[in-house]
């Protein structure tokens, strides 16, 4: 409701509860604006088939990738899943990320869709992060539609889109060789559109396939991935109100180089940056290394790399206005840490601050 100097504190707040940060630096709480948390199995084989060779392509036209955690989501019931997904929410709450989106994707029918979608509105009533529940049924074409990928896309917008909008609040697609094209992204987020279901986009990961004009286009709230772009993409961003979101994790997993944040920030594009977790292309779910490398590998100040985790973040979730920042209006999700720099977040990258205490909505959650 109020922040300034303690000289400045309005007398009608001087009885409120107090609690003494000793010193500490209080920051926003973290938001991960980009996460895959909700499925079930283990791609650590394949992980292994890369290291002997073998492009991320090749494995997942083998009946890997994707495709292979479909198999055992499918297979996993919700109450399995949601224990899994629990787990991992806490994980990036100890770290201090307070807000968590999350995709589902790895049903690719419409049952386990549904059924993932349950599992991330449960986390979301359960807390105490805040959780944004993304559909990405668009996110591989599932064997049995195997070749008539096109009829997939129809039926996800036709039929299953107005079905389960009301367990998500966003819709994202995986745009890319091998996956989905400029014409499925056009029936689907033109649907979309007609249901006022705001976008997110995967975008130009694997190859510069039009995700970003996509994205543009159709008004995303975030372009993301963006390893491939030119400078071409890189102006149309920074002219548009889409967040570019950057996963430097995958770029590190998939060995390829880092998308280009500081080109972006020239431009005057928002810049986010969030860890993907997945368990194909980033399986960290550690936001310490996101960050480090935003600062070490991709040019970026400390303060822009803490604005990437945090408002800009929350700018990719429209939660502009209730996340990611610490002014009067705003939800007191917040972290203290003991510190002479907020650099210290990423400085000990890969593992979590010994100091950090995380509060959720004024409440304490811990460290
Ligand atoms: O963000 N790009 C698409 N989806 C994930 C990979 C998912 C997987 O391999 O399981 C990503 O990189
Ligand atoms: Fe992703």
């Amino acid at each position: 409701v109020w922040v300034g100097k303690r000289s400045e504190l309005p007398r009608k707040y001087k009885s409120a509860k107090k609690i003494n940060a000793k010193g500490r630096m209080v920051l926003p709480g973290l938001v991960d604006s980009h996460t895959h948390l909700v499925f079930a199995g283990d791609r650590s084989r394949e992980f292994e088939m890369r290291l002997a060779g073998q492009s991320y392509q090749d494995i997942a036209k083998s009946g890997g990738g994707i495709v292979r955690t479909m198999g055992a989501t499918r297979k996993a019931s919700e109450s399995e899943l949601l224990e899994t997904a629990r787990e991992r929410l806490q994980v990036f709450l100890k770290q201090g990320v307070t807000t968590v989106e999350i995709k589902t994707g790895y049903g690719l029918d419409f049952e386990s869709e549904k059924k993932c979608l349950k599992v991330i509105d449960r986390l979301r009533r359960e807390g105490p992060p805040t959780v944004m529940a993304t559909l990405l049924a668009a996110h591989a074409i599932p064997p049995e539609f195997q070749g008539r990928k096109h009829e997939y896309t129809k039926i996800v917008a036709t039929d299953w889109l107005p079905k389960l909008k009301k367990y998500c609040d966003f819709v994202d697609m995986f745009i890319d060789d091998g996956y989905f094209d400029i014409a499925d992204a056009e029936v689907l987020l033109s649907q979309a559109q007609k249901l006022k279901i705001p976008i997110k986009l995967h975008a130009d990961e694997l190859k510069l396939t039009g995700g970003t004009d996509m994205a543009c286009k159709f008004k995303a709230l975030s372009a993301d991935h963006l390893l491939q772009i030119t400078q071409r993409e890189i102006d149309l961003l920074s002219r548009s109100e889409v967040t570019a979101t950057l996963l430097p994790t995958t770029a590190f997993f998939l060995k390829t180089t880092h998308g280009p944040a500081r080109r972006l920030l020239s431009g005057g594009a928002r810049v986010a940056l969030a860890s993907d977790f997945n368990p194909g292309t980033s399986p960290t779910q550690d936001i310490s290394v996101v960050a480090a490398f935003g600062a070490l590998q991709m040019g970026m100040r400390t303060e822009e790399v803490i604005a990437a985790i945090t408002l800009n973040g929350a700018y990719a979730l429209v939660l502009e206005k209730q996340k990611g920042a610490l002014l009067p209006g705003y939800d007191a999700d917040f972290i203290m840490m003991e510190s002479e720099s907020v650099a210290r977040l990423f400085y000990e990258f890969g593992q979590v601050h010994r100091h950090l205490s995380v509060f959720c909505r004024g409440k304490f959650h811990g460290t």
